[in-house]
């Protein structure tokens, strides 16, 4: 990624510190990490939440399949008109993961089969991950599959632990992954499935 990215990065977090949660993007060894955890036989489609700069959307069009349908909610009018220019073509919604079904039915999707997620939990308030979990509720399929990462000192936050133990309440299964060291802070990802 080029220096004027992580400038814009960095200068949206200075303006938004809640909603970005983060003061550099996801390094190409987390996002080859989460993308490499999508279930690609049974995924026809694929949502990315919060996509910023695009870190992990490089990793998702590097390994979608080119009939998987794949959109982009993003809430920055910065960071969404950035990844238009950094990819052409690719579907960006922007607005936010509470609107999810919404922003789907857009696209012609009713039920999803994959979301990553690059979302800061762990800098929410409690009412928000309940509302952008719910939302998620509504579109995600029966089986399908919810992936998102954290940073380790972030598990220790009430807020990290609060969505902790919400993920339990709304997956019937979730996994933890071993440390990403090689991250700007180190960070673990969830595997769950509804
Ligand atoms: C920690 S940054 C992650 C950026 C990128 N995915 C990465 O890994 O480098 C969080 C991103 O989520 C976006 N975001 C925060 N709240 C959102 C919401 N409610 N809906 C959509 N995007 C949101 C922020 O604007 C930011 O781009």
């Amino acid at each position: 990624m080029i220096a004027r990215e992580y400038t814009k990065f960095i200068s949206e977090f200075v303006c938004h510190p809640r909603a970005v949660g983060a003061v550099a993007p996801s390094s190409s060894n987390l996002a080859r990490h989460l993308v490499e955890s999508v279930d690609w036989p049974h995924t026809s489609n694929v949502v990315e939440y919060g996509p910023g700069t695009g870190s992990i959307t490089e990793e998702i069009l590097c390994q979608l399949p080119s009939d998987t349908t794949f959109l982009a909610i993003e809430i920055s009018p910065r960071f969404a008109e950035m990844l238009r220019m950094r990819f052409p073509g690719i579907r960006v919604c922007e607005g936010s993961v509470s609107q999810v079904k919404e922003h789907c039915a857009c696209h012609g999707i009713e039920q999803v089969d994959a979301i990553v997620s690059g979302l800061p939990w762990a800098s929410f308030a409690d009412e928000d991950q309940t509302a952008y979990l719910d939302a998620t509720m509504e579109v995600l399929r029966r089986g399908g599959q919810f992936i998102t990462y954290g940073y380790l000192q972030g598990r220790l936050l009430p807020a990290g632990r609060r969505f902790r133990h919400k993920l339990n309440q709304y997956f019937s299964e979730v996994r933890v992954s071993k440390p990403v060291w090689a991250n700007l802070p180190p960070a673990f990802f969830y595997l769950c499935r509804r």
